[in-house]
């Protein structure tokens, strides 16, 4: 039986497209074909390839890898490099503003070497530089960076960060150590002085200015990061004294991530601009004024300043910052200083993907009932019979709270052992009956009553999909960040059925339920039914921000697998690196077994299995093989 209602002759990809929003959030990068498949539309040259999703699964599962996969699409990020520095070149022509860009990828956001790899060759024309947070981070940028891109080290840093920063210097890197605290700047300073390398210092300002989104503590007083305004004076005279004032080039504020609104990224520059210009008239030198992220992703499509969402595109973002920088240093008289960003969401959200199969559905649905019940049904469940029929308009509330209530009391008398498992269950299949004859009176109806607000979800199907929430997409979990979802194929076909997403983990949280629909958010997924014997894959989409290295390896499902591929002009495309995910006895060397001894443990007990013949040779050899394959093979499921 179909769970909605949704016409399939006059159904066709318009409908799709607008059902799950692909041209409000795939900027251009995903459409459908007339095929009803998602594709991916990327810039190669001066011209642009499409290809099928379908297409690509299927030339990476020819290749021998299984769902689920991370999906690159290297020319999307290409794409979005050149997106961020074109769009600041042109609003800087446009202001006649006499600085320059120099944007910076933060590697907190994609680690990944092939990113970073990717990151740093595509933007050597821009001389797009790198953002480092830790040790780790500043080792992979010094290594990776080989043009005169920016290195800038943010966060708290140890002797040996600053030592690793000053030698980047003295190797020819444009390397700034952002002070965050008064403490820092002495070590900066004594270790300079010990390796008589000059540094190259920024200050990295609390603006009091507070954006909108879930962000919005990382600015104002209570940051954790940043000099107050005392200690932005202190640090001032500090470098004063030592003679070191002219290493004082940068100003660094960071509003938040995700910004939603645009004015609010207008007044947290104007802030940043006042304290610039008052540093200047202090002295100092600077001449790079650096805004930290928090350009957003429209992962709703919605364009609207929610928290998934933005006000602004990525041209107004660039404005504001030009036109806001002129606004304030302009009337003082003061040079315009090259404008650094450290975009990392809308760097590399686009170009990475989740694609899985479902495994297995469960529907909520009452099966057949007879024409009658006999007269020995227990009374509760006669009364469920009859509520069927009272579900029409005017009454649907009070006829919902009626069945809630009369399966609570055969629950109740179930609990107490006084009606039969048999009882218990015709009960529950009323009630489900009651629920969705209900639930179809609620489809066209535009005020529903609250009780009745959650009653769709609880009949939504759950779809098994082949993937863990928090191995490949822990922010839908831990902070509620939605993504696109959708089918990657039939998308020629109404989906009538209406699903929540559960991963394979045994945890309750481990599932996809809000989802962005029809421009708005709804818990549950419109998709297909499955079909016997065919794959029905999902996609998961703009995930390439933060979510690979902060999943982690809940119910050891491990590292998928990821393929990188890069279109060609004649749309066909070429599969440029693919990385085998974790297999059972790589999660388990991480939580500290040794694979081998654990086979060693399992042989010994087939041997003595052996002995006292509960195995036979023949067993034994099956056992130990199967084993041996399990521990090479994947930690996601097969069919
Ligand atoms: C200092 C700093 N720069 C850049 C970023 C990247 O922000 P986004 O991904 O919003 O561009 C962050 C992230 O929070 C950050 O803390």
């Amino acid at each position: 039986m179909l769970n909605h209602p949704r016409s399939a002759t006059t159904w066709g990809i318009d409908d799709s497209e607008r059902l799950y929003g692909i041209s409000d959030w795939g900027a251009g990068y995903f459409k459908l074909n007339a095929a009803g498949e998602v594709t991916v539309t990327a810039p190669v040259g001066s011209d642009e390839a499409t290809v099928s999703l379908a297409e690509i699964i299927a030339g990476i599962e020819q290749r021998g890898h299984a769902m689920p996969v991370l999906l690159r699409i290297e020319n999307l990020l290409d794409a979005r490099l050149s997106q961020i520095n074109e769009g600041f070149r042109t609003a800087i022509a446009r202001s006649d503003y006499k600085g320059e860009y120099r944007g910076v990828f933060p590697v907190k956001v994609n680690q990944q070497c092939q990113v970073i790899e990717e990151i740093v060759k595509f933007g050597a024309p821009y001389q797009h530089g790198l953002e480092a947070g830790s040790k780790a981070e500043l080792v992979l940028a010094m290594a990776n960076l080989k043009h005169d891109g920016l290195l800038i080290c943010n966060g708290y840093k140890d002797r040996e960060f600053i030592d690793l920063g000053l030698w980047a210097n003295k190797i020819g890197h444009r390397c700034f150590f952002v002070v965050e605290s008064p403490a820092e700047l002495e070590i900066i300073l004594e270790r300079s002085r010990v390796l008589a390398i000059r540094p190259l210092i920024g200050v990295r300002v609390k603006v009091s200015a507070k954006v909108g989104g879930l962000w919005t503590e990382t600015s104002g007083d209570r940051s954790s990061f940043g000099l107050s305004t005392l200690q932005l004076l202190d640090v001032v005279e500090k470098l004063r004294q030592e003679g070191m004032l002219d290493t004082l080039q940068l100003l660094h504020c960071h509003l938040g991530s995700q910004i939603p609104h645009l004015d609010d990224i207008r007044a947290g520059v104007l802030e940043a601009c006042r304290f610039y210009a008052d540093l200047v008239a202090l002295g100092a030198p600077l001449d790079h004024l650096d805004f930290g992220g928090g350009l957003a992703v429209d992962y709703s499509g919605c364009r609207a300043g929610e928290v998934h969402s933005c006000d602004y595109s990525l041209d107004d973002y660039c404005d504001a910052i030009v036109t806001g920088i002129r606004s304030v240093l302009d009337p003082r008289g003061l040079p315009h200083p090259h404008i650094v960003t450290e975009s990392g969401r809308a760097t590399v959200a686009y170009a990475s993907m989740l694609l899985f199969n479902i495994l297995d559905t469960h529907h909520f649905e009452a099966v057949a009932l007879p024409e009658a019940l006999p007269n020995a049904a227990h009374p509760l469940n006669r009364h469920l019979f009859a509520l069927r029929d009272c579900a029409t308009a005017p009454t649907l509330a009070s006829c919902y709270r009626d069945a809630v209530a009369t399966r609570e009391k055969l629950r109740d008398l179930y609990r107490q052992g006084d009606i039969s498992l048999q009882e218990r269950a015709q009960g529950e299949n009323l009630f489900l009956a009651v629920a969705q004859s209900i639930a179809r009176h609620l489809d066209g109806l535009e005020d529903l009553p609250e009780s009745l607000n959650g009653l769709r979800e609880s009949l939504a199907d759950i779809y098994y999909g082949n993937f863990s929430v928090f191995q490949s997409l822990p922010d839908t979990w831990a902070i509620g960040q939605v993504y696109p979802v959708l089918p990657l194929t039939r998308l020629t076909e109404p989906p009538s059925r209406d699903a929540i997403i559960s991963d394979l983990t045994c945890d309750c949280d481990g599932k996809l339920d809000r989802f962005i629909i029809a421009g708005g958010e709804r818990r549950t997924l419109p998709v297909h039914p499955l079909r016997t014997g065919e794959e029905y894959y999902l996609g998961v989409f703009l995930m390439g921000a933060y979510q690979e290295t902060l999943g982690d390896l809940h119910n050891l499902f491990g590292d998928t697998h990821v393929v990188s591929v890069r279109l060609n002009s004649d749309g066909d495309f070429d599969i440029v690196r693919e990385i085998g995910g974790d297999s059972i006895a790589d999660v388990l060397s991480y939580v500290e077994y040794l694979p081998q001894q654990l086979y060693e443990a399992l042989r010994s007990s087939a041997e003595e299995s052996v002995r006292s013949e509960r195995l036979t040779l023949a067993e034994r050899q099956s056992l130990l093989k199967k084993f041996s394959e399990s521990l090479n093979g994947y930690t996601y499921f097969g069919r």
